[in-house]
Formats: C-alpha cells, sequence, structure tokens
C-alpha cells in the first residue's frame, strides 16, 4: 500500500532505467508537477528547455511545468503541435527543428515532452536527431505514455507507407510521472491506456494482474493509493524487460503480446475508430484463446483475461471481419521473420512466450 502524506498525496517514487550510463530515472507521484524543474534541470544539465506539447495539455499543464522550470534558473520555449496520430509526421518533425533553431537551442539543450505518446515519440525523435543529439525528458500525461510509450527509448514518426517507419533509440534522462494529470483524460482514453498494464501483469507478473482484479475501479478512478503502486509496478516492467533487451532482440517481444491482431485491427478500422488500447484488449483475448487451444496455457486462462478487461470497460471480441482480411492484416506484421511471425502466448498469467506461427496458424479458418 502507498502511504498517506498528510495532503492525502501519495509519495514520490521511483524506478530506475538500468541502462550502463545511459540509466535514468522514472519518478512517479501525485501532484508533483510542480517539482519537476528542478529535476529537470539537475537531470539534463541543460540552461535552456523547450516544452513540446498538444493543445488539451498544453493549456492544462504548460504553465505550471514553465514556473517549475523557471523557478530552476532555466530558460524555457513552448512549441505547440496538433493533436493526433499524424503529427508524428516529417513535415512536423521539420517544423520542430525550425522552432529549436530559432529559439537558438544548443548542445545544452533539452527538449521536454508534455503529453501522450504522440508527443513523446515526435519531440523525442526531434530530440535524438537535432545537433546529432541534445537532452530529453518525458512528462507522459496519458496512462499508455507513463508505462508505456515513455520508457525505453523508441522514438519515431510515421511515414505515408506505415506507423513509426523513421526513428531511433534514444533515452530519456529523466521520466516525470504526475498522475494527478490524468484527472483530465477522458475516461475512454484511461481505459486504453489500462490495457498496456492488464499487458504487462499478463506477461510478466501474476501478482500485478491479481492487484488490478481487486483495484481496477478504483485504479480507473484515479485514487491514487491504488494506481500509484499499480503504475509504479508496470512502469518497472517495462524498465526491466527494456533493461534486458533494448532493441527489442529477445525479451522485449513479449511486450507485443496481443499487439499481432491489435495491428491487423487499427489497420483496417482505422487509427481514429478504435483506439490502440481497445485493439491491444481485443488482440490480448484473441491471443490468450489460441494460447489455450495450441495447448500452451490451461483453460481458465482467457476467462481471467475476458474478466478483467471487460472491468476495465475495454472491448474484448475482434470485429466481424472475413478471415482474409485478418491474413493480409497480419502478413505485414513488421516484427516478422521470413513468413513466420513470432507470436507471443501465454503459458499462464504472469509467464508468457512466443512461437513462430504463420498468418494462417494464427487465424485458423
Ligand atoms: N515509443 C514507444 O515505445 C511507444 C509505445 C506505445 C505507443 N507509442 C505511440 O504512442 C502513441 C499513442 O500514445 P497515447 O495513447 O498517449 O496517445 P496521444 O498522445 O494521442 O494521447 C491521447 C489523447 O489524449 C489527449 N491527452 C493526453 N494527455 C491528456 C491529459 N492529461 N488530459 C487530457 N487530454 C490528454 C491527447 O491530446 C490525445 O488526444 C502512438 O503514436 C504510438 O505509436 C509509442
Ligand atoms: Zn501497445
Amino acid at each position: 500500500m502507498a502511504v498517506r502524506k498528510a495532503s492525502g498525496a501519495v509519495k514520490r517514487r521511483k524506478i530506475r532505467v538500468d541502462l550502463g550510463d545511459r540509466s535514468y530515472p522514472i519518478q512517479i507521484g501525485s501532484g508533483t508537477l510542480d517539482e519537476a524543474g528542478p529535476a529537470i534541470a539537475k537531470a539534463t544539465g541543460a540552461s535552456q528547455v523547450v516544452i513540446v506539447t498538444v493543445p488539451e495539455v498544453g493549456k492544462r499543464y504548460a504553465a505550471r511545468l514553465t514556473r517549475s522550470l523557471k523557478s530552476a534558473g532555466l530558460k524555457v520555449h513552448r512549441v505547440v503541435v496538433p493533436d493526433g496520430d499524424s503529427t508524428k509526421n516529417l513535415r512536423e518533425l521539420a517544423r520542430l527543428y525550425d522552432a529549436f533553431l530559432e529559439f537558438g537551442l544548443d548542445r545544452s539543450s533539452a527538449v521536454v515532452a508534455l503529453g501522450g505518446g504522440v508527443v513523446g515519440d515526435l519531440a523525442g525523435f526531434a530530440a535524438a536527431s537535432y545537433l546529432r543529439g541534445i537532452g530529453f525528458v518525458q512528462v507522459p500525461t496519458t496512462i499508455l505514455s507513463m508505462v508505456d510509450a515513455s520508457i525505453g527509448g523508441k522514438t519515431a514518426v510515421n511515414l505515408k507507407q506505415g506507423k513509426n517507419l523513421v526513428g531511433a533509440f534514444y533515452q530519456p534522462s529523466l521520466v516525470w510521472i504526475d498522475i494527478a494529470t490524468l484527472r483530465s483524460l477522458p475516461a475512454r482514453q484511461r481505459a486504453a491506456g489500462m490495457a498496456e498494464v492488464i499487458k504487462a501483469g499478463a506477461i510478466w507478473d501474476a501478482r500485478l494482474f491479481s492487484k488490478l482484479e481487486k483495484n481496477m475501479k478504483a485504479a480507473l478512478s484515479l485514487d491514487p493509493v491504488a494506481l500509484v503502486p499499480i503504475l509504479q509496478r508496470a512502469c518497472a516492467i517495462k524498465a526491466q524487460i527494456v533493461s534486458q533487451d533494448e532493441r527489442e532482440a529477445g525479451v522485449r517481444i513479449l511486450l507485443n503480446f496481443g499487439h499481432t491482431l491489435a495491428h491487423a485491427v487499427e489497420k483496417k478500422l482505422g487509427y481514429r475508430k478504435v483506439l490502440h488500447g481497445e485493439a491491444v484488449a481485443m488482440g490480448m483475448v484473441f491471443a490468450a484463446k489460441r494460447s489455450e487451444e495450441l495447448g500452451f496455457a490451461p483453460d481458465g486462462t482467457r476467462e481471467r483475461l475476458e474478466n478483467l478487461i471487460n472491468l476495465a470497460g475495454l472491448p474484448m471480441a475482434l470485429p466481424c471481419f472475413p478471415r482474409r482480411a485478418y491474413l493480409s492484416g497480419l502478413q505485414v506484421d513488421k516484427k516478422k521473420t521470413d513468413k513466420h511471425i513470432r507470436f507471443v502466448v501465454l503459458h499462464k498469467i504472469g509467464k508468457a512466450d512466443t512461437v513462430r506461427l504463420t498468418p494462417e496458424e494464427i487465424y485458423p479458418a
């Protein structure tokens, strides 16, 4: 249980992402945005920073973050990019470079991404590439970006041919999480982010999974006593997996649980209709069902996962596309080697593995 401070908030907690000389802390707390400035100054050593954000998030939180950064003696600039995944494009990237040059950002400057995964991925790649790399800090404001996108150093923009096709592995020097920023996040987005937390429990940690079964409602209503330990554990799992396999040559592929089918659904339905986490929820139920059918997981595994996904208010059933639509969706999975796909299956709740299957084996008639 998290310890309540007199203010009703819970104590800030720290998780370390272990990557040798590129290691960095994730700081997670409730109501901590005003303390971010000094921590960012210390982590980056920067003398000036640019906050990159989207309108909805910027208007709520950028002023407070700016004040905190200024109190730490930093010169602060701001760039607001449009909302939505399509903002992760080369034109917006070029606009960021223009702004950075105009502000006179140099090697001793840093980029602070304030927002969800879209801002994190775009600003992260700008930080990775501008002057061959300047300081970078993530201040994620969605559940998805707190437990997933902000950790692990994947940054990217989309091309018209596909998502995340140009990018870099570029680790931030700090991830600063204030769960109080989630109060303005729409319920549907909260639930979608929770899909990645459920995934972390399903593939890695049966205890986290049980905790979610007991506390899902409290967590989704943002009770810090429930939510902080849950997000802390989910972040720690991602951190541990990334530390073991930064470049996705091994264990990091397990984070793809539920994603093979999810990507097919997202492509087919369009990214606007279905949120990533919703597609992942459907994909996880499908993968758990296949895990049982293929004899990897005991009966009841799918049912437990389904119940938890249902408790989070997430969808479970895949849309009724014809089989050939799923097969063609699976063909373009970029994680595939030859015609096989490394499909993530569960052995039980808390333990996952990969198995090489063809699209036809993943999605049998
Ligand atoms: N780098 C990685 O490892 C990684 C991992 C997973 C996903 N991603 C990427 O992350 C992106 C998805 O991230 P996301 O789900 O955070 O989407 P997002 O950044 O689009 O945010 C979702 C929506 O919530 C709004 N929002 C964000 N924070 C808010 C707040 N506190 N209050 C009110 N509104 C808020 C945003 O404006 C947006 O409309 C995708 O581009 C995906 O490719 C990257
Ligand atoms: Zn995902």
